[in-house]
């Protein structure tokens, strides 16, 4: 879906979260950014800077493989590159928009790259945490070059409370999927390959 403008593709984003809670754009940040932002996560990886993925909130958070088997790095904001930087005025540029279109009050982002080896995956889970209801947006871009459907590796988005209705995401280099935090139930499905991603949250307080 190439050729839109930075604007028109964030407007595209507001109106499908204000009619459906969810949305898919494929080309939110554009090959170059894709590679520069790859080419950090790589760095980081390679100097030890991820850790395994934890579940759950406080004395209860722990990290359990068979919830999920990513190992994430937490971006300090400005970022500590070029590409990170580029990437998170992006998401403010977002943040922005959706204050003024949708009245959604968000204050701020928080974000992670996720590293998902081989094999790795997220079971079905809901982004808003038991007991605190501060995140109010969820957004996952990604960052892998050419995905073939048959490697697997899908977002799976459950489209309604029994979970019956799903749609699936592949996680393709330069795409954001956003959906509303407390409402869609999803989960990552284990690839035949390492699979990159920035996973973040807007929030409110
Ligand atoms: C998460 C998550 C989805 C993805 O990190 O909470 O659901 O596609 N990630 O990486
Ligand atoms: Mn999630």
């Amino acid at each position: 879906m190439a050729g839109f403008t930075e604007r028109e593709n964030l407007d595209r984003i507001a109106d499908s979260l204000a009619l459906q809670g969810w949305m898919v754009v494929d080309d939110f940040i554009e090959p170059a950014l894709t590679a520069a932002l790859i080419g950090e996560c790589r760095a980081s990886k390679k100097r030890g800077d991820f850790h395994h993925a934890a579940v759950g909130r406080g004395k209860g958070r722990r990290t359990l493989p068979q919830i999920r088997s990513d190992e994430i790095l937490w971006m300090q904001p400005p970022g500590s590159g070029d590409a990170q930087r580029d990437c998170l005025e992006r998401f403010e540029k977002l943040r922005l928009l959706l204050n003024r279109t949708l009245q959604l009050g968000l204050l701020d982002f928080e974000c992670h790259f996720a590293c998902y080896p081989r094999g790795a995956f997220y079971t079905r889970h809901v982004d808003q945490l038991r007991g605190d209801d501060h995140r109010k947006l969820s957004c996952v871009l990604y960052l892998n070059e050419n995905w073939l459907a048959e490697e697997g590796g899908a977002l799976r988005v459950y489209l309604n409370g029994d979970c019956a209705e799903f749609a699936d995401v592949l996680p393709q280099g330069g795409r954001l999927v956003a959906f509303l935090s407390a409402q869609f139930a999803h989960e990552v499905l284990p690839a035949t390959r390492e699979r990159m991603s920035i996973a973040g949250w807007f929030r409110t307080r």
